[in-house]
């Protein structure tokens, strides 16, 4: 019989991280699943209630960037393996406060690395310690190219460079020490349980709420847009196939300059809130640009294709479409998240 898995995920109680957990628990219920969060403004126990209850399953409340908890937590547990989704996640968040995004993202991951190391010593059943990162380390497009694994590092804002220097850290961990790491690179996700700060459910929210949809500089700027399950499918494969040492690249070869994809929304809900057409576009406001805002990202998802058979699976209207009857049907979910910090850091960005 093989060795029953015991494997810590960091940021569960977040946008990707819940959908990651809830994959693990439903699809291996053999495994114990830890599910670690600090619970900040953008950890919501109330994604991961239907299976709060799962058996191997448990929620864990602390921070990464305690190493006495973690101390703790690894002298109380033996781990297979770790998928450490735990972090500052929002650009516009790290321009106004960098220095949390370098204590989470930096020396969080310095933390959880040393850890797992340390483990390691005594732990023979350690396999795999995965670190989940974004294209966003890899800088700017311009209007031609792709990201591939080889592409060099040039994060410009602080979220972006404290995750490449995350990245850097765990390929350190790996050349040093043997530690076995994986390593992914995702492109802007979107889906349920997204927090209205990023540009989604942001846009969701206020056509909604006739709120004005604020888009920065010309709305030029480009992202690659993939579904949050087919992330979560991305990672399921690459936690238990991935090349250890090796970093992937996952995308939704799904390109939308920022102002089409907002009157794709529009027109989206203006169908399904029964308003005339046209009617949401003249929320459409355009704002002072983000500082630094990266013109364009865009994946070469090939690696992880042709080595792992992994394909971004949902067509995009409809799993958009999708999303936006997800926002709709979870007006408690949106309320809970808004009638906390949300307004204060609005007024902070928007106002
Ligand atoms: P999120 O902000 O929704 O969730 C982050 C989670 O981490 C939250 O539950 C939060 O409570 C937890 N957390 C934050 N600081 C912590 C700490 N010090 N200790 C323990 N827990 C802490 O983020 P997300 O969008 O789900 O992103 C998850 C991961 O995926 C991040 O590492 C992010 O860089 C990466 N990523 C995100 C995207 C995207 O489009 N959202 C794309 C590529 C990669
Ligand atoms: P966002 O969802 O914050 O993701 P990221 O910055 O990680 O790509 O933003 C996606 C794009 O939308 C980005 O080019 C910035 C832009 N944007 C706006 O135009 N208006 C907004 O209010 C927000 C939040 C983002």
């Amino acid at each position: 019989m093989g060795l029953k898995h015991k494997i810590l995920i960091t940021g569960g109680a977040g946008f990707i991280g819940s959908h990651v957990v809830r994959r693990f628990v439903r699809n291996y219920p053999d495994y114990e699943i830890v599910n670690l969060d600090k619970l900040t403004y953008a950890g919501n126990l109330e994604n991961l209630k239907d299976i709060a209850e799962a058996p191997g399953y448990r929620f864990i409340k602390g921070d990464i960037v305690d190493l006495d908890f973690l101390e703790k937590l690894f002298s109380e547990n033996i781990f297979t393996g770790i998928i450490h989704l735990a972090a500052e996640s929002h650009v516009d968040r790290s321009i106004l406060d960098p220095l949390n995004f370098i204590n989470t993202n930096l020396l969080g991951t310095a933390n959880l690395l040393h850890m797992a190391n340390e483990q390691m010593k005594y732990n023979p059943s350690f396999s795999c310690f995965y670190h989940i990162s974004t294209d966003e380390v890899y800088g700017s497009l311009g209007k031609e190219g792709l990201f591939t694994e080889e592409s060099p590092y040039d994060p410009r804002s602080p979220y972006s460079a404290s995750k490449a220097g995350s990245d850097h850290l765990v390929r350190a961990f790996y050349h040093t020490y043997g530690l076995p790491v994986v390593v992914s690179n995702c492109s802007n996700n979107y889906g349920p349980n997204q927090f209205p700060e990023k540009l989604i459910p942001l846009v969701i929210n206020n056509i909604k709420n006739s709120r004005e949809l604020p888009v920065y500089g010309k709305g030029e700027n480009i992202r690659d847009w993939l579904y949050v399950e087919d992330h979560a499918a991305a990672i399921d494969l690459i936690f238990h196939e991935g090349n250890k040492g090796e970093t992937y690249n996952i995308g939704g070869n799904n390109e939308w300059k920022n102002l089409d994809l907002v009157k794709l929304l529009c027109e989206i809900m203006d169908e399904k809130l029964e308003r005339a057409k046209g009617e949401s576009e003249k929320l459409i406001r355009f704002v002072k640009d983000r500082p630094g805002h990266d013109l364009r990202y865009a994946i070469d998802a090939s690696k992880i294709e042709s080595e792992l058979g992994w394909q971004p699976g949902l067509d995009f209207k409809n799993a958009l479409s999708a999303t936006v009857d997800w926002y709709l049907d979870n007006q408690d979910w949106l309320d809970h998240i808004l009638s906390g910090e949300y307004e204060s850091y609005y007024e902070k960005q928007y106002l």
